[in-house]
């Protein structure tokens, strides 16, 4: 440091390679100071301590690891060796980015740099490499927060437009939710021997196959139903044991309210519990509607659906979460 810290920071050697398996505590430490950095001053609630984002990581790692990068330097660079008088200075990860291809449905997933190493070109870099092998035809999209002009701007001035907003719901269901009525739907547990139909689903709902990442929702701790009507699969739900919804989709409209609704009676009826949330894009009326009616607010500041050109059937689908659509 030599006193001009801006002049270091300009100057700073970046390096990118791909992400591996020993990198994941970390790039969950750079997530949390990324996100904190602005939540914070916003007023917003801060991302805890606990890190329970590993096993999407390892998800990512397996299924877009091409995709998947991280940016390094020497922090003592950017904070002049006084930041942590605990490490012995060196090479560090301080920014990190991964995308989801799924045919030609290209979804920036992540993409988070330390405070202290911003503004030097390292998200626009993180940002192309989070890209690789996407096909130049793709749909390319992402879900940010609305509060942040930076990575909306960074996202905007190449080609991933606002399309949506997406509406964070949260609250407790009120008391005495009763199941809704689902007419003619009739629902059933969903395991992994169901995939094949959730794919029809999402041929049906937006045309995305999502059958890895319906795999991994279900052998990480989400509970699943499979609607059928005259026997046909029509409509999926799976929801979170913290209360989370999402995803949910349905092959018509008029079908996604009741499949949310029951999801929010059926984490009301399994016992206890403090916060139902999901993230619903304006166009998904129906789930607006049933999750209104459960007795559910709006949690924080709205996120921002972009993408290169429109897409999906957005009335029909519930996300998954904001970094996996
Ligand atoms: C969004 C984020 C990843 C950008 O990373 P970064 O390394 O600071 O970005 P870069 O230095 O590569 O700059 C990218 C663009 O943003 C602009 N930018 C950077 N800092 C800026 C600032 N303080 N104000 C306005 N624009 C800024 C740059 O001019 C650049 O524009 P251009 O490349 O189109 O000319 C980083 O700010 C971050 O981690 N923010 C908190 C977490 C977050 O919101 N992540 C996005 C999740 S969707």
């Amino acid at each position: 440091m030599n006193g001009d810290g801006k002049s270091v920071k300009r100057t700073a050697e970046v390096t990118y390679r791909r992400a591996e398996e020993a990198d994941l505590p970390r790039a969950f430490a750079v997530f949390r100071a990324a996100l904190n950095a602005y939540l914070v001053r916003a007023g917003q609630e801060a991302v805890p301590d606990d890190d329970e984002q590993s096993p999407s990581y390892r998800h990512f790692l397996e299924h877009d690891g091409e995709r998947f990068w991280v940016a390094e330097a020497d922090t003592d660079e950017f904070t002049g060796g006084h930041a942590d008088p605990t490490r012995a200075g060196g090479r560090e990860i301080v920014g990190w980015g991964c995308g989801l291809l799924r045919g030609d449905w290209w979804f920036l997933s992540s993409l988070f740099v330390l405070p202290e190493a911003q503004g030097i070109g390292v998200g626009a870099r993180l940002f192309e490499l989070a890209g690789t092998g996407a096909p130049a035809e793709a749909v390319r999209a992402t879900i940010t927060d609305s509060l942040q002009p930076i990575s909306n701007t960074l996202y905007a001035r190449r080609g991933l437009l606002p399309r949506e907003v997406v509406v964070g719901f949260g609250g407790r269901p009120r008391e005495g939710l009763r199941r809704p009525r689902l007419g003619s739907l009739e629902p059933g547990p969903l395991t992994p021997a169901a995939i094949p139909e959730l794919r029809e689903i999402d041929a049906a709902a937006g045309g995305v196959d999502r059958g890895v990442d319906h795999a991994f929702y279900l052998t990480s701790g989400r509970r699943g139903w499979l609607f059928r009507r005259r026997g046909r699969a029509v409509a999926y739900l799976m929801t979170r044991g913290d209360g989370w919804i999402g995803p949910a989709a349905s092959v018509r409209a008029a079908d996604i309210e009741p499949v949310v609704a029951f999801g929010v009676a059926a984490l009301a009826r399994h016992g206890p519990i403090e916060k139902v949330r999901a993230g619903v894009t304006g166009r998904c009326e129906g789930a607006q509607r049933a999750l209104w009616e459960a007795g559910l607010v709006f949690d924080g500041t709205p996120g921002l659906l972009l993408s290169s050109r429109l897409f999906g059937r957005l009335d029909r689908y519930v996300p998954a979460s904001y970094g996996m659509f």
